[in-house]
């Protein structure tokens, strides 16, 4: 027993190297340690030289106790084994000494962590700003398209991907229309609280075009691990032309399978999900404003299909051709991912949970999130195949 437990002990400390080493080199989108932009690389430049300094000092002070354990120990010749070694009390040099390193150490630590977080914190005032409003579950994004300082009817409202130019910061301002979310894209900078009646602002920059992932990390109901988001980066040309597109309304199919789901869309989708151009126009006949078309949390979908994701992110909009596990630029538009948007279209709240049930003795309990409309497959199609016309 004894031996076999003496062979396993130098696994017993490999196992935790083999692991560190695995987690590091296995595929991480979420990490903190692979900054993709200048502002999340000065939050792991700090990281590394605190990380340092925690190195030195731990092995410093394990060096120290192993010295002064194999120095002072009991021997078997000592005359007395309980007499004590000269006691240090009252030494002011090396009391002085031991407060002033450490001082000076977390000074220093202190001075690095005040100097990034003011400097990740600092608004661009040069760059573009993106209104970014959590939302039980998904992330909507705004874009204040004629630079009138407001976000209204002109502009433009995305969900799921935030699309922006790499190479250059990006202003955000956060904010929450129902509970407090959190925003993280953990390779652009650190995370922000999306609190309701607060805006708190946000800088992202990132290298080079491509899909920077998150997930919503504040506890926010039912569906807050349903509740992800993407950044996709691109050339400042590819960035124009997206944005001049997503300012057009949609167009109104005139026959087939989409012309029938645009109509079954303006009747059964309508109260909720705008696609200006389909549907704003037939309420604004009825009188009414954008303000009472829309609930107010459900995603805007003029141009659903130039997203990669749908469902607050939780679904491939097209197919992963290339298999990394991310829906890039380049497969947006390129082969549908029927199978998902038909299960979710079927039954949305079996795909991500909507709202507790309600008790008994209260009846049904509040519609949050997209209820099951009981559509019929027929329907289905046809409002997927509208859905593809929305680019
Ligand atoms: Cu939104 Cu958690």
């Amino acid at each position: 027993m004894r031996t076999r437990r003496r062979r396993l002990a130098p696994l017993a400390l490999v196992m935790p190297l083999v692991l560190l080493v695995s987690a590091c080199a296995s595929h991480a989108p979420q990490t903190t340690l692979e900054p993709k932009g200048p502002i999340a690389r000065s939050i792991n430049n700090l990281f590394n030289g605190v990380f340092l300094v925690a190195v030195f000092v731990f092995f410093f002070v394990e060096l120290g106790v192993l010295f002064l354990v194999l120095k002072f120990r009991q021997r078997k010749d000592d005359p007395d084994p309980d007499a004590l070694p000269p006691q240090t009390h009252g030494n002011f040099r090396l009391e002085i000494t031991w407060t002033i390193i450490p001082a000076v150490m977390l000074a220093l630590v202190g001075f690095a962590t005040l100097t990034t977080l003011f400097n990740i914190n600092r608004r661009d005032e040069n760059a573009m700003t993106v209104r970014v409003t959590g939302q039980q579950w998904f992330w909507e994004y705004s874009y204040d398209t004629n630079g009138d300082g407001k976000y209204t009817d002109g502009d433009v409202i995305t969900a799921n991907d935030l699309v922006i130019p790499a190479g250059q910061d990006i202003n955000l301002d956060i904010r929450s229309n129902d509970v407090i979310h959190s925003y993280w894209i953990p390779a652009l900078n650190g995370k922000k609280d999306a609190v309701p009646g607060h805006q708190t602002p946000l800088r992202i920059n990132a290298d080079k075009p491509g899909v920077y992932v998150g997930q919503c990390t504040e506890f926010c109901g039912l569906s807050h691990g349903y509740m992800r988001q993407r950044v996709v980066a691109m050339s400042q040309g590819d960035f124009d032309a997206w944005l001049d597109n997503q300012k057009k309304d949609a167009e109104m199919p005139s026959s087939g399978d989409a012309a029938a789901g645009a109509k079954l869309f303006a009747t059964q989708c309508s109260g909720c999900h705008l696609a200006k151009g389909i549907n704003d126009a037939e309420f604004a006949k009825q009188g009414h404003g954008k303000d009472f078309l829309v609930s107010g949390n459900a995603p805007d979908l003029t141009h659903f299909a130039t997203r990669g994701v749908f469902a607050g992110s939780i679904f491939d909009l097209w197919q992963d051709t290339d298999h990394d596990g991310v829906v890039e630029a380049d497969e947006i538009g390129g082969t549908l991912n029927r199978g998902d948007l038909e299960a979710w279209l079927r039954d949305p709240p079996a795909r991500k949970p909507m709202d507790a049930p309600a008790l008994p003795e209260r009846g049904q309990g509040k519609i949050r999130g997209m209820p099951d409309l009981g559509l019929q497959e027929e329907q289905i199609d046809q409002l997927v195949a509208f859905l593809q016309t929305l680019d």
